[in-house]
């Protein structure tokens, strides 16, 4: 059996820690049970394969044996055969996807004993935030918040003629680098601003408003503290909005840079990249499109 589990563009706009998309490229885990309680094989091939624990810590089984211990069940024993194709660290939701497949590998084993919200809850245990973990369960763009520990959620299917490129720098940025850097206490006018693009960013995702996007996917949250441990992301901006692309934003804590464009635009895009490639960077561009479908498993 495999799970197979979508990367995520976290903080979508203006929506810090509560809005994200699923993006069709995919971490594959095939899985079987052995036959030892806790014992574990792993074996992890692409991204991260010289990088991720190979032993009790890997964060994978870490979040399988949440569920049996949430529980209170024995761990059977599990080999675990990683396909990884979502880069690490660099804000494409790759500890989110460990996180995903972890559990919801547990949860076949226990015949779907739990429901996505108990899933969704106990993945947030592991992120701290909803915001990649609710897209690479959910699939499409869900809308995420913490209610006392309860996670309320609601999905919206991508807009049929957005697409979207992800600039993705060949560095790494820690998720907990890129929150040392965010203020404790933000002004009133900010959360404002914020407020207002989230409003208008929901409207322009269920009215398929791709212009209305362009000015609801921004942002004064994370962003402008983040842009000085990403350099190349304000030009990018600012080269976005000439070109007239609906948008782009930081993904997830970044370092890589979500471009939302509609279907016909691809060909200004590589214009965004050689701005990186001026500073020194070099970066991957990713096609990928928004997609609607979350984590499942298959034989
Ligand atoms: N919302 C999170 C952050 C996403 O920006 O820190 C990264 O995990």
């Amino acid at each position: 059996m495999k799970v197979k589990i979508p990367a995520t563009s976290a903080n979508l706009g203006p929506g810090f820690d509560c809005i994200g998309m699923s993006l069709n490229l995919y971490n594959y885990i095939y899985f079987e049970q052995t036959d030892n309680y806790e014992e574990l094989i792993i074996d992890i091939t692409g991204e991260g394969q010289d990088l991720l624990a190979r032993d009790h810590n890997n964060l994978t089984y870490q979040a399988y044996k949440r569920v049996f211990d949430y529980l209170g069940e024995p761990i059977p024993g599990i080999k675990l055969n990683f396909e990884n194709n979502i880069p690490l660290a660099r804000g494409l939701g790759s500890s989110a996807a460990a996180v995903i497949g972890g559990l919801l590998i547990a949860n076949y084993f226990l015949k779907d004993k739990l429901e996505e919200k108990n899933l969704l809850a106990l993945a947030v245990e592991f992120e701290g935030h909803p915001d990649n973990v609710a897209p690479a369960l959910l699939g499409g763009i869900v809308l995420s918040g913490n209610n006392e520990g309860e996670i309320i959620y609601k999905k919206i299917a991508p807009p049929r003629d957005l697409a979207s490129m992800v600039i993705v720098p060949n560095y790494q940025l820690s998720t907990v680098k890129a929150r040392e850097v965010l203020p404790t206490t933000v002004s009133y006018q900010d959360a404002l601003f914020n407020v207002s693009r989230v409003s208008l960013l929901v409207d322009a995702f269920h009215t398929e408003d791709l212009d209305l996007l362009k000015i609801a996917m921004e942002d004064k949250l994370h962003q402008p503290y983040r842009s000085s441990l990403i350099p190349g992301f304000k030009e990018i901006l600012q080269k976005v909005k000439e070109l007239d692309l609906v948008g782009a934003a930081v993904s997830g804590a970044g370092p890589s840079i979500l471009i939302l464009h509609k279907k016909d635009k691809l060909d200004k895009i590589e214009q965004l990249q050689e701005i990186l490639a001026n500073k020194g960077i070099e970066s991957q561009l990713l096609f990928l499109e928004p997609t609607g479908t979350g984590a499942c498993i298959s034989e």
